[in-house]
């Protein structure tokens, strides 16, 4: 049928049309907050490249994952700032740490959420790095016994999901082992399969306090021209046992989503990050765009390029939208 038998403007005419035929949907179900754990009590740190995110002590924590919970969000996803930081990122494997005083306190006071815990060790070590530092370079297979303990100590501490986000190669095989051999063969990885070497990092690293110290981390995170390596660093980790796979950043790396997920069907989640989150807010807080709107414009693009999870700080932005009726 053409023009002027079809019409496709019939099917707009009004909301009610559109509600009919619209294809993809997204839900609370899909969303999973970040949230930035510190030591100390009664802590709230703003962090000035992200306007609304804040680095939180563990009771505001639990305050706000209650908070959370209550609009119906699933999950939210820790990353800690360490007392202190050392070479090897002890703190990032230690029981008394600050992401494992964190999961005790959330797993006790608001157990129905559920916990994910990024595992890299940026946050805890000196220089910055993902990993142990040798020559100048960070030494793959001298990380990967970090990895376990520092997934294990989560593990025992009673994250739900372990997430390694450090692009270590073989990490998510050795992480399942271990996982298994220590009675935790039913705690899911979901793996930072593609994780680019992005520039949309940027506010996070003041959020985390993990900027390298030197160099960058090209070495090991992937070169944003690649899609064909993403299918393979994607086919690696469901080989190495990964239960959810990653595509990180979102929204300019939607095409590596719809790869992925057209080529493994696999349970597919995306980092809407820092970067992402803080251009709208600078370009709503000039008046330049408005914010609710292509907040779900975004997340629905995401969706609809394959994700089914997103890791977003819109996650509680969303979740009210979505709850007045917003798509
Ligand atoms: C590494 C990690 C990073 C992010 C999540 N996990 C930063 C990095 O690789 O430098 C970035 C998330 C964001 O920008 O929102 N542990």
């Amino acid at each position: 049928m053409e023009f002027p038998e079809y019409r496709p403007r019939r099917l707009r005419k009004n909301e009610n049309l559109r509600r009919m035929v619209r294809a993809t949907r997204l839900s609370v179900d899909n969303l999973i907050m970040p949230l930035f754990v510190v030591p100390g009590a009664r802590v709230r740190n703003p962090v000035a490249s992200m306007p609304g995110v804040e680095q939180l002590s563990v009771d505001y924590l639990v305050d706000e994952c209650k908070g959370i919970h209550d609009l119906g969000i699933p999950a939210v996803i820790l990353f800690g700032i360490p007392e202190n930081k050392d070479p090897a990122g002890s703190g990032a494997y230690n029981d008394h740490g600050i992401v494992q005083q964190a999961l005790r306190a959330l797993k006790k006071q608001v157990p129905g959420l559920l916990v994910i815990t990024d595992v890299c060790l940026c946050e805890y070590t000196d220089h910055g790095h993902c990993g142990v530092v040798v020559d100048g370079d960070v030494d793959n297979d001298a990380t990967l016994d970090l990895l376990v303990k520092e997934a294990l100590s989560h593990a025992k501490a009673g994250a739900d999901i372990v997430a390694p986000s450090d692009m270590m190669d073989g990490r998510v095989g050795v992480i399942r082992e271990a996982l298994d051999e220590e009675g935790f063969d039913h705690i899911p990885i979901m793996a930072y399969a593609a994780k680019f070497a992005s520039g949309f990092y940027g506010p996070f690293r003041d959020a985390a306090e993990s900027t390298p110290q030197f160099g960058d981390r090209r070495s090991y995170q992937m070169d944003p021209p690649n899609a064909d390596e993403a299918l393979r660093e994607v086919r690696l980790d469901i080989e190495e046992g990964a239960d959810i796979v990653m595509v990180k950043p979102a929204l300019p790396y939607l095409d590596i989503l719809w790869r992925v997920k057209e080529t493994f069907g696999y349970p597919l989640a995306a980092y809407n990050v820092s970067g992402e989150y803080a251009m709208i807010k600078a370009a709503a807080r000039n008046g330049w765009l408005d914010e609710e709107r292509v907040v779900m414009e975004m997340l629905i693009a995401i969706r609809r390029a394959g994700a089914d999870m997103i890791l977003t700080y819109f996650a509680k932005d969303a979740a009210r939208q979505l709850a007045r009726g917003g798509r």
